[in-house]
């Protein structure tokens, strides 16, 4: 049992027994005699650990073979470029919906390559909610949504149909926490450091009449057809990030899989939401409850003076990177798949015991 619990947004909590590992083969890959980090992308032991991390995320998220699973570089930022470069066309347009923090950077670096359709927007009610009504371009190339809201804390459950025009998510924050009908989009991407593992690696899932689209100033190594046909080694892949990634997927495979980890996620979220609101206003969540994050459990207290004293009893307990985003303040509890279910039982017990301390100060 560890000492602490790490409620970080990321880079997040790994599972224990995949860093167990990885620490035993460190010096010793594989029988090789040396290390994973110095083994050369080229050779047959590296290239099988790399098809094989892919076939178990394709069969993990039931992938359909027209799509390309892709291991790329520079963070799920990246993508945000990345995404208007590949999927554009001769389009000048792109709808994305606005949900809070993260899909408002993503807006904001779109408008750098393309006119940006604003389809639906949760703006004016503070991003406490998925917007209802969607109004989609007819000329757009397609339209971005960002599954889960990392920094608000609103994650979609259900997502209008949006016909013809490719959709694509970025799902960072929610990626193999629950089944995904992959069908129902064009792109999928996700930077690693949440509920995949490593930093820096994103994993790009991409459906096959989409490639051959890219800008011709798109650089050669961040252009999916490209690194589709390549198998995503066009340039040195992130060898020991896709090789830790390996060992997430069979973690979360002897867990029960992505419908293990969904069922997980929304009973210990409900727990935390329900010692908010059972709390007489001490702690507040402002997102609607049918909205509210199975990943990224936010909220604030009442009387915000004591939220350094919260977070600093809550150090001193091992219940560690609860402090909210910058933007939004207050708390964040970020329940990944690799939290123990010990983590959150101590967060709320230790919640309900300084709420029971402190009320005389709301
Ligand atoms: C939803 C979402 N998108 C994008 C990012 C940016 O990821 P990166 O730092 O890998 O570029 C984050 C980071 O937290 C995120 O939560």
């Amino acid at each position: 049992m560890p000492e602490f619990f790490n409620f970080s947004a990321g880079p997040a909590v790994m599972p224990v027994t995949v860093l167990a590992q990885a620490q035993q083969e460190f010096l010793n890959w594989n029988g090789s005699g040396f290390s994973m980090l110095e083994t050369p992308f080229t050779g047959d032991a590296y290239k099988k650990i790399h098809n094989h991390v892919r076939d178990n995320l394709r069969l993990l998220l039931n992938i359909p073979d027209n799509y390309h699973i892709l291991f790329m570089h520079g963070g799920a930022s990246a993508q945000f470029s990345l995404v208007p470069l590949n999927l554009l066309g001769r389009a000048g347009r792109a709808d994305y919906v606005e949900t809070g923090y993260w899909s408002c950077k993503t807006m904001r670096e779109a408008r750098r390559y393309c006119n940006v359709n604003v389809a639906a927007s949760s703006c004016a009610t503070g991003f406490d909610r998925m917007p209802e009504a969607w109004h989609l371009d007819s000329s757009a190339a397609y339209c971005h949504i960002t599954s889960n809201e990392t920094a608000n804390g609103v994650q979609f459950f259900d997502i209008p149909d949006t016909g013809d025009l490719p959709l694509v998510a970025d799902m960072t924050s929610d990626f193999l926490s629950r089944p995904i009908g992959v069908q129902r989009y064009g792109v999928i991407y996700a930077g690693a450091q949440k509920n995949i593992g490593p930093t820096g690696l994103t994993i790009v899932i991409v459906r096959d009449d989409l490639l051959g689209r890219a800008h011709p100033a798109t650089p050669a190594v961040f252009n999916y057809k490209n690194q589709a046909e390549a198998g995503s080694m066009l340039n040195t892949p992130l060898t020991f990030s896709i090789y830790l990634t390996g060992l997430v997927l069979r973690w979360i495979t002897d867990m029960g899989g992505v419908v293990a980890m969904a069922k997980n996620s929304a009973q210990r979220s409900a727990q935390l939401y329900q010692v908010i609101d059972a709390s007489k206003g001490f702690y507040q969540c402002s997102v609607q409850p049918a909205h509210r994050s199975c990943m990224n459990v936010c909220f604030t207290l009442a009387n915000d003076a004591l939220t350094p004293l919260f977070l600093s009893l809550a150090a001193e307990e091992g219940l560690l990177n609860l402090k909210g985003h910058p933007m939004a303040g207050g708390i964040r509890a970020s329940i990944y798949n690799a939290m123990p279910n010990a983590g959150v039982i101590a967060l709320i017990s230790f919640m309900q015991h300084f709420a029971d301390m402190h009320w005389h100060h709301v």
